[in-house]
């Protein structure tokens, strides 16, 4: 198995791994957002903390690849998904995101820049979908802690199971 639960000794990687995938964002993202590292150590750190379940996709036991899985409340976020520049769309990031949404017992959302628009086209292709702006905004504040510069330039994508709880399909009752 190429993916496993990443432990202590793999914090270094995990960092390097994210610093280097997120390169993408500074032409990307408003200039005010971005800053490098993109992640210090202590961010990172913070993260874990904070219950970040981390999964690596692992070569040579080392993660090239690294999906976070967080559950906060009724729902599980996706977080901090990123693979090394050299390895990005060879389908590393396809099979963490299906391991960690295997894991999820609970409805799953994500969120991203609203700039990084080739991540919101990897959620959208495993069946994520945006949801509006005004609940993007009430969930990045319940769910997320993140600055209110970053809550106003994201979007949240949501999975099947989020959607049909929040928005179940209407039924057309054959009514008399
Ligand atoms: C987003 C990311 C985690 C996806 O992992 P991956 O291993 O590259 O993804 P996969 O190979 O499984 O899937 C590739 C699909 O993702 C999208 N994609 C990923 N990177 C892309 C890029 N640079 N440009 C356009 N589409 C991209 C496309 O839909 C692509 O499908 P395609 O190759 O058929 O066009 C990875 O590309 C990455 O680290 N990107 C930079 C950081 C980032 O944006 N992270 C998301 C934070 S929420």
């Amino acid at each position: 198995m190429m993916i496993r639960p990443c432990s202590e000794s793999d914090v270094n990687d995990i960092l390097h791994v994210i610093n280097d995938a997120a390169h993408i964002y500074r032409d990307a993202i408003p200039d005010d957002c971005w800053h490098e590292p993109y992640m210090s150590m202590n961010q990172l750190r913070a993260e874990l903390d904070a219950r970040v379940a981390f999964h690596g996709y692992c070569r040579a036991g080392r993660p090239v690849g690294v999906m976070g899985l967080q559950n906060v409340g009724d729902v599980s976020l996706i977080r901090h998904a990123y693979v090394l520049q050299g390895e990005q769309r060879k389908g590393i990031g396809s099979q963490l995101l299906r391991h960690l949404l295997l894991l999820a017992d609970r409805p799953v959302l994500m969120g991203t820049w609203r700039a990084a628009s080739w991540a919101i086209h990897f959620y959208q292709k495993h069946g994520f979908r945006l949801v509006d702006d005004q609940t993007k905004n009430r969930l990045l504040s319940e769910y997320w802690s993140i600055p209110p510069r970053q809550i106003e330039t994201s979007v949240v994508l949501a999975d099947d199971t989020w959607w049909q709880a929040h928005h179940p399909p209407l039924r057309l009752s054959a009514g008399r």
